[in-house]
């Protein structure tokens, strides 16, 4: 029972019409700044009204934004979820008002899928295992221990839980890669900073940091630096993203890999948007495209990153 937007019964609804709300995670990252900055920009250009919310890293926030348009009976409902869990009685609510909801970026644990109507975003699995596999090949010809520090996203979040499988699954294929410490740094600069070094303080031991994204990675390159080390040569580093400073910093050999992990979702999540309020049948799910990046290509693309 696809929902729609209300566009049938009058035929088409022009774009000025439509009204969306978006609920979006937070700034709690570059990555999650270039996203919303993309959303808007797509929003804009379609000529399709937006409000947007920012629910600052906190589920209840994003909760409150959605029920308030639901009150507001917007169109479309569109948002990226904190976590992966908690979501059925909301969904529920948009579901029974006939507001159909897209996730973008994150999933949701739902074991009832005709809560939303589609969710465009990465798979986060597959992002790790990209990390992964990185990481067996850099160390193919090495029989030592190789020693992680994992910084971990938000607690809960699909990316957290999912770039920690990918990636756990792949290096469980030799059992020199040892993940000895394990800690979220919320998927924040001063998160992943604050986290390298109490973790470096208690195994200096350490040869390989894997961070769930780059603004992590980022402050671990700081408390590495403070720690009178190296990083990306006493310490090799992984990210997930690949925005224009974890490119930066992959070109100058501070970070040695990253997984990319694209934000610019705003064009796409127009035209589900544009198609669900036609009444038109729209894909439960769409994978967004990425790469990954060594050094070499991080010089070569940097001059034409957008974000
Ligand atoms: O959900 C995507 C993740 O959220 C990005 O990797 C991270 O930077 C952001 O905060």
């Amino acid at each position: 029972c696809a929902q729609s937007g209300g566009g049938e019964s009058d035929g088409p609804k022009d774009p000025g019409d439509i009204v969306v709300g978006f609920a979006q995670v937070g700034a709690e990252s570059g990555w999650r700044t270039a996203n919303t900055t993309d959303i808007k920009a797509a929003f804009e250009e379609a000529g399709i009204p937006l409000k947007f919310s920012d629910a600052q890293q906190k589920q209840e926030n994003q909760i409150k934004a959605i029920r308030s348009y639901i009150q507001q009976g917007v169109d479309v409902i569109a948002f990226s979820p904190v976590i992966e869990s908690g979501w059925d009685a909301v969904l529920k609510e948009a579901k029974d008002a006939e507001i159909p909801v897209v996730l973008t970026d994150r999933a949701v644990d739902s074991k009832d899928d005709s809560l939303y109507v589609s969710f465009l975003g990465s798979d986060f699995i597959e992002e790790g295992k990209k990390a992964g596999e990185w990481l067996v090949e850099e160390y193919a010809d090495s029989t030592d221990p190789v020693n992680i520090i994992q910084l971990e996203g938000t607690t809960g979040a699909a990316p957290a839980l999912d770039r920690a499988e990918g990636f756990a699954d792949v290096i469980a294929a030799d059992e020199k890669f040892q993940v000895v410490a394990s800690q979220t740094g919320d998927f924040t600069r001063a998160g992943g900073k604050q986290v390298t070094e109490a973790l470096l303080k208690s195994n200096p031991d350490v040869n390989v940091i894997y961070a769930h994204n780059d603004d992590m990675g980022l402050g671990a390159i700081e408390a590495i630096e403070a720690a009178g080390l190296v990083p990306g040569t006493d310490i090799k580093i992984i990210t997930v993203d690949a925005v224009k400073d974890g490119m930066q910093a992959l070109a100058d050999g501070k970070i040695n890999f990253i997984v990319e992990c694209s934000p610019l979702l705003g064009k796409q999540l127009v035209e589900i948007v544009e198609k669900v309020v036609a009444g038109e049948e729209v894909e439960k799910r769409i994978i967004t495209e990425e790469t990954t990046f060594t050094q070499e290509q991080a010089i070569e693309a940097l001059p034409d990153r957008q974000y």
